[in-house]
């Protein structure tokens, strides 16, 4: 998801630094292919300056990540991270709270935004060259302040989706298992991962 989307936001204009892997060759590597707005580094060079932060780990990672990224007060945290337990086939958390909502407690000083968690990468690059496209896929996002919100949905915008807001960061309690559904239908179902969906509202 990091490789993807940082990819992305790379293409779309933004300034990127890849970061967190087992080998600094894949990082350099993902930031020479995403082209000259791109570069590798380490966390917390990552986290310096930075107007958002893209969490995308396993949520056994998080407080390793966290920990090599330093202070994070004032951060925005975009994640995408699902809250999955060791071998990924199950939620670790879920109904009365959330991953998000748990990496929210770790660091209180940042503003956390769920956010690109509900597809699966597969389909990144497939929205990003459509998004010129009138009709777009949807994507919901949450948390808690509007500030970092605005950021995320500019973020969202710019892969080539409609953020749809979902409301405080609570309601990842929902986003998470639905992504699960997501995930079942791309991985299991017939057509293949690239799958993206849209809300329609009728009736107005
Ligand atoms: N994949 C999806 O389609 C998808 C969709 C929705 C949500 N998510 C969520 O997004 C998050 C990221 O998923 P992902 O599939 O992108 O995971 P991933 O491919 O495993 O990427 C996670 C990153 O963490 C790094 N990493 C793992 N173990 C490490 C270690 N011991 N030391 C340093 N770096 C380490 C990986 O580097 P290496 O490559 O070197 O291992 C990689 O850069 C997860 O929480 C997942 O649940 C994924």
């Amino acid at each position: 998801m990091g490789g993807k989307l940082g990819t992305l936001f790379a293409r779309a204009g933004h300034e990127v630094v890849f970061s967190y892997a087992r080998t600094k060759g894949k990082l350099n590597r993902l930031a020479r292919d995403a082209g000259r707005k791109a570069r590798a580094g380490t966390p917390a060079e990552a986290a310096e300056g930075a107007d958002a932060l893209l969490l995308a780990v396993h949520w056994l990672r998080f407080d390793d990540v966290l920990k090599q990224a330093g202070d994070l007060s004032g951060k925005v945290i975009v994640t995408c991270s699902l809250p999955m337990n060791a071998d990924d086939t199950a939620l670790a958390v879920a109904h009365t709270s959330s991953g998000a909502e748990e990496l929210a407690k770790r660091i209180p000083k940042a503003q956390v935004v769920s956010a690109f968690g509900t597809v699966p990468s597969e389909v990144l690059f497939d929205v990003f060259e459509a998004r010129r496209k009138a009709t777009k896929p949807s994507l919901v996002y949450c948390g808690d302040d509007a500030r970092s919100k605005k950021i995320a949905a500019q973020l969202i915008r710019d892969v080539g989706f409609d953020p749809v807001d979902a409301g405080p960061l609570r309601i990842a309690r929902y986003t998470e298992p639905f992504t699960l559904l997501i995930a079942q239908l791309a991985y299991e179902g017939k057509g293949g991962p690239e799958l993206a969906y849209r809300f329609e509202r009728l009736g107005q």
